[in-house]
């Protein structure tokens, strides 16, 4: 396929100290050769390479000329390379003429030891190395790339990222929003834990699908039990348990589906209501129900309740 390689080789290089008080980081040597051979020789050597230009900028562009004279280079001068608002994204953007097509950003200081696919889909290739302090890292989810991480973040793979809780209870809604520092302490959550004290259906809403890999609910049964006075309690919010159940039990565990991968619902025939037996007859007819379980749950001495749940997604 057709694509290039962008260098950068613009920066000063201050990581390395002395080393490169009178040559440019890619010229310094790694085993028998500068850096920047050992990135090269991974490329095609039809594969025409971008170079941004700054520090030691002749250095670089005669090494090249004269060492690689059959490859095609394209060298990109970057006026601002060191001091105050210079950085490697901006050098890249000047390069961004030359690199409307499908490309690999190579930085001048990265040897990769294994094959470099092609550019058919976008990629990124990191060290397994767990030292974050000078580098940027790669948050990332099984092989699923997430976001870079700035230089000193902890480094985390495969961990819960964040949680999100709605609960109408003012004071239930404090003490779920109090558990998150909790979590933030002991647990591996990196990322915002946003706790709304809003209608879990309207709630919803304003996520797209597949947003969540997964959601868990024990939602109120109808009238079972007030928990408060606010008007968003499903018990005041439907008169009639079946505007309750299609208004909310059912549309809330649709809403879950579409906006989660896996959803679990925990509910029970109470107060008089067939609440599970008529949620498990819908969603099997929806073609939602994956799987039912039953949670135990204990009571005073030493005995068992059990409830169904039920496994739910598209
Ligand atoms: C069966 S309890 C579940 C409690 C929770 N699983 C726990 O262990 O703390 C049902 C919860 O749903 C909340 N709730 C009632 N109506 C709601 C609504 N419209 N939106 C969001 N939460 C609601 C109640 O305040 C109550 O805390």
């Amino acid at each position: 396929m057709e694509y290039k390689v962008l260098l950068t080789t613009s920066g000063i290089g201050s990581r390395l100290g002395e080393i490169t008080n009178f040559t440019n980081k890619s010229l310094v040597r790694v085993g028998d050769k500068p850096c920047i051979s050992h990135i090269l020789d991974n490329y095609p050597e039809e594969i025409e390479i971008v170079v941004t230009l700054g520090y030691y900028k002749d250095q670089v562009k005669d090494f090249l000329s004269l060492v690689y004279p059959k490859r095609k280079f394209t060298f990109v001068e970057v006026e601002n390379f060191r001091g105050e608002g210079s950085c490697q994204g901006l050098s890249m953007l000047q390069a961004k003429e030359h690199l409307q097509c499908p490309f690999i950003f190579n930085s001048c200081d990265t040897i990769v030891e294994s094959n470099i696919p092609e550019p058919h889909t976008n990629w990124v290739i990191g060290s397994s190395e767990e030292s974050n302090d000078q580098y940027r890292t790669i948050d990332k989810q099984g092989n699923i790339f997430l976001s870079f991480k700035e230089k000193g973040e902890a480094p985390n793979s495969d961990k819960v990222l964040s949680y999100t809780g709605c609960e109408v209870n003012i004071n239930t809604w404090k003490g779920l929003r109090d558990l998150t520092e909790t979590l933030r302490e002991y647990g591996d959550i990196t990322k915002s834990m946003p706790i709304y004290n809003q209608d879990a259906i309207q709630c919803m809403q304003q996520y797209r699908e597949d947003a969540f890999d997964f959601i868990f609910t024990s939602p109120p049964y109808f009238d079972a039990e007030e928990y408060d006075e606010n008007q968003s309690q499903s018990c005041w919010k439907y008169a009639h348990y079946t505007d309750w159940f299609d208004e909310f039990l059912l549309q809330g565990d649709k809403d879950m589906v579409r906006i989660s991968k896996l959803a679990i619902v925990n509910v029970a025939n109470t107060g008089g209501y067939k609440i599970a037996d008529d949620l498990r007859k819908e969603v099997s007819k929806e073609g939602l129900l994956k799987e039912e379980f039953r949670l135990r749950i204990p009571q005073f001495g030493g005995k068992f309740r059990y409830e169904p749940l039920f496994v739910l997604s598209k």
